[in-house]
C-alpha cells in the first residue's frame, strides 16, 4: 500500500490539463466518491493496526497534495479562460460583406459616361437655389404655374429662395460664367412638392446636356438623342420626337424609345403603345441665350434633360419609387455586381 502512495504522489507532482475538462475528469479520477483516494481509503482497513498510523498519514498527505494540485490547475487555466475562450482561432472568417453602389448611381454614372465620350463635361450647381436660375433667366414667365407654391419648395418663405425643381438651372449658372463652346452635362437631385407615391416623390434626380455653339442645329441634337438612346437601352433602339412645350427652348420635343420591355410589339409598360418617353430635350431658346450674356445671332444650342429614376425604371424595371430612398438592404444588394 505504501508503495502505491508514493506512486499515486509520484504522478500527481506531473499532473497537466489543458482545458476545463481535463481539470473535471482528474477530480473525478482521484477524489470524488468513486476516485482512487476513496479506494485506498476502502483498503485502508485492511491495512495491519501498527501500520495504520503511518499509512494514514501518508494517505491524507497524498489527498491533500491531490486537491492543491487540481485547484492549481483550475486556477492555472482560468486565468488564461478570458482570452482563450474569446479567441477561436479554429473558426472560419466571415465572408467580407461587399457594399454595392444605388441603382440610381450607377444609371446616373452610364448616362453621365456616354455624354463625356461625345465630350460633354460634367457642371453641378447648388441644389438650394434662387429664382433667377431656376425660372426667371429661363424665360418662365411670372405667372408660370412651375413658380406656384403647389410645386417648388421654398426656403424660409422667402420667394427668391428656393429648392431647385430641375437640374435646368445649372444651364443658366453655365452660361451666366462662361462663353461657348458650352457642353456640358448636369447630373443632381431636384424637388418638387408632390405627394409621396409609387409614382412620384418629392425629390428625384435629373441629368440635364447644354451644347452651345456657332451652327448647332435641331439635326445635332437627333443625332446625339439617337446616339445616347442606342448606347443605354442596345443597338436595337429607335427613338421618335413629338413637339411639346418648355419655356426655354423653341422648338420643344419629347423624346420616346420604342419600348425596350416588348421591343415595341406593345406591352403593359408602354401602354401597348410601343414606346416610352424618355426626355424633353429642345433648341435653347434666343431668350435665354440673351439672358445669360450670349449673342443669339452668333450662338445656338439644344439642351436635354431626363429623370434618372425614370431610365432607371426602364433599365431595372422597378416598379415603385419610393424603393430608391428606403435603403432596404434586401433591395439594393440586387445591384451587387452591375455596371
Ligand atoms: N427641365 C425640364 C423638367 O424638369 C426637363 C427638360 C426639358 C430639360 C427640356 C431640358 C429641356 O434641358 O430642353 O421637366
Amino acid at each position: 500500500m505504501q508503495e502505491r502512495i508514493q506512486q499515486l504522489r509520484d504522478q500527481v507532482e506531473a499532473l497537466t490539463a489543458q482545458t476545463a475538462q481535463e481539470v473535471e475528469d482528474l477530480r473525478i479520477k482521484y477524489i470524488s466518491k468513486k476516485g482512487l483516494i476513496s479506494q485506498l481509503f476502502d483498503e485502508f482497513k485492511t491495512v495491519p493496526n501498527e501500520e495504520k498510523r503511518l499509512v494514514g498519514q501518508q494517505l491524507n498527505v497524498l489527498k491533500e497534495a491531490i486537491i492543491a494540485k487540481i485547484n492549481a490547475l483550475r486556477e492555472a487555466l482560468s486565468s488564461t479562460k478570458g482570452e482563450a475562450e474569446a479567441i477561436d482561432w479554429t473558426r472560419t472568417a466571415y465572408p467580407v460583406r461587399l457594399g454595392t453602389r444605388h441603382p440610381l448611381t450607377l444609371v446616373q454614372q452610364e448616362i453621365t459616361s456616354i455624354f463625356a465620350r461625345l465630350g460633354f463635361a460634367i457642371a453641378e450647381g447648388p441644389e438650394v437655389e434662387d429664382d433667377d436660375h431656376v425660372f426667371s433667366l429661363l424665360n418662365f414667365a411670372e405667372d408660370h404655374p412651375a413658380r406656384d407654391m403647389q410645386d417648388t419648395f421654398f426656403v424660409r418663405n422667402t420667394p427668391d429662395t428656393l429648392l431647385r425643381t430641375h437640374t435646368s438651372s445649372v444651364q443658366t449658372r453655365a452660361m451666366l460664367g462662361a462663353q461657348p463652346p458650352i457642353r456640358i452635362i448636369c447630373p443632381g437631385r431636384v424637388y418638387r412638392n408632390e405627394a409621396i407615391s409609387y409614382r412620384a416623390h418629392c425629390f428625384f434626380h435629373q441629368v440635364e446636356a447644354l451644347y452651345v455653339d456657332e451652327n448647332v442645329s435641331f439635326a445635332d441634337l437627333k443625332q446625339v438623342l439617337l446616339y445616347f438612346a442606342q448606347e443605354m437601352f442596345g443597338s436595337e433602339t429607335k427613338i421618335r420626337l413629338r413637339p411639346s412645350y418648355f419655356p426655354f427652348t423653341e422648338p420643344s420635343a419629347e423624346m420616346d424609345i420604342s419600348c425596350n420591355i416588348c421591343g415595341g410589339s406593345g406591352c403593359n409598360f408602354c401602354k401597348h403603345t410601343g414606346w416610352v418617353e424618355i426626355l424633353g430635350c429642345g433648341m435653347v431658346d434666343p431668350n435665354v441665350l440673351e439672358n445669360c450674356g450670349i449673342d443669339s445671332r452668333k450662338y445656338s444650342g439644344y439642351a436635354l434633360g431626363m429623370g434618372v429614376e425614370r431610365i432607371t425604371n426602364l433599365k431595372y424595371r422597378v416598379s415603385d419609387l419610393r424603393l430608391f430612398s428606403e435603403n432596404d438592404v434586401r433591395f439594393l444588394e440586387q445591384f451587387q455586381g452591375a455596371e
